[in-house]
């Protein structure tokens, strides 16, 4: 009997149809035992290249590999079963032309399993969406604020504060759609923005710092977990781990110096070997 075993996992033709319809629920997911615990929970798991910054500590994803976006990749593709799970696309693995854009996200499907890759909308990206999508790798297009493009915007700005960087942003969307992309990530947008794109492209939309109109919502895990030392106006925080985790290691260094850890419970008990 082969081993291979099947999983019942959410599809792109599925995500495409929910325009409109039930909320997409979207969270990013870089490691195996996050990746466990998000996926029956969510429909698409982003293993974002924020990964860069909430686990590497960069100051911005401009900083990721090709090599870390596949290790990542791995390891969340080694234990979800149910949610799609697409992998970023990280700066400088596309931007060159179509071709270079097929070969890294090829890469990626191949090396992770992963259902379908992230690109940002930087210039000609709808070329290499639709060549991608032609040869059969699905993909997300990502507007509005882009964080590959930080340091030409001089910080992550929100985007569509006046009427040219409004149409560039609706031009993208409908380049994005008219290339084949499944969904379009729309990030830092004024609502009524979002929701106008919403309204124009037949793809769903996931917002984050977007519109509750949108058809789906992301979040960075460890923004909403409060892992992360600066938590941005739309994140919703669920948690603060980063202060449950302070207050455990303060508790451990205090049990291992005064000598409360460990007890003789958490010590192994072996039988010493029997005399011949
Ligand atoms: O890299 C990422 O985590 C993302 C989300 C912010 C959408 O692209």
């Amino acid at each position: 009997m082969s081993k291979h075993v099947r999983h019942n996992r959410i599809t792109v033709p599925q995500i495409r149809d929910r325009k409109g319809g039930e909320k997409i629920v979207c969270l990013t997911a870089y490691t195996a035992p996050i990746a466990s615990i998000l996926d029956p929970h969510c429909d698409i798991l982003l293993v974002g290249d924020t990964l860069g910054m909430v686990v590497h500590g960069m100051d911005s994803t401009v900083g990721v590999t090709l090599d870390m976006m596949v290790l990542h990749g791995q390891a969340v593709m080694r234990v979800s079963t149910h949610a799609l799970v697409v992998v970023d696309l990280p700066f400088g693995a596309y931007e060159r032309s179509p071709a270079q854009a097929f070969k890294s996200a090829s890469k990626i499907m191949r090396k992770t399993g992963c259902q379908a890759v992230k690109i940002e909308a930087s210039e000609g990206a709808s070329d290499s969406v639709a060549f991608m999508v032609g040869r059969g790798i699905p993909v997300i297009g990502h507007i509005g604020l882009r964080p590959q493009a930080v340091h030409l915007d001089g910080g992550f700005k929100a985007k569509g504060r006046n009427q040219a960087e409004r149409e560039k942003v609706i031009k993208e969307a409908r380049e994005m759609e008219a290339a084949g992309a499944f969904a379009i990530v729309v990030e830092g947008l004024a609502p009524d923005l979002a929701d106008e794109i919403t309204n124009i492209v037949a793809v769903p939309t996931i917002g984050i710092g977007a519109s509750p109109a949108c058809d789906g919502q992301v979040l960075v895990i460890d923004d909403m977990l409060g892992l992360f030392d600066w938590t941005p106006k739309f994140v919703r925080r669920y948690a603060d781990l980063r202060s449950t985790i302070d207050k455990v290691a303060a508790q451990f260094a205090s049990d291992v110096r005064s000598g409360r850890f460990p007890d003789s419970t958490e010590v192994y008990r072996l039988q010493s070997a029997q005399k011949a």
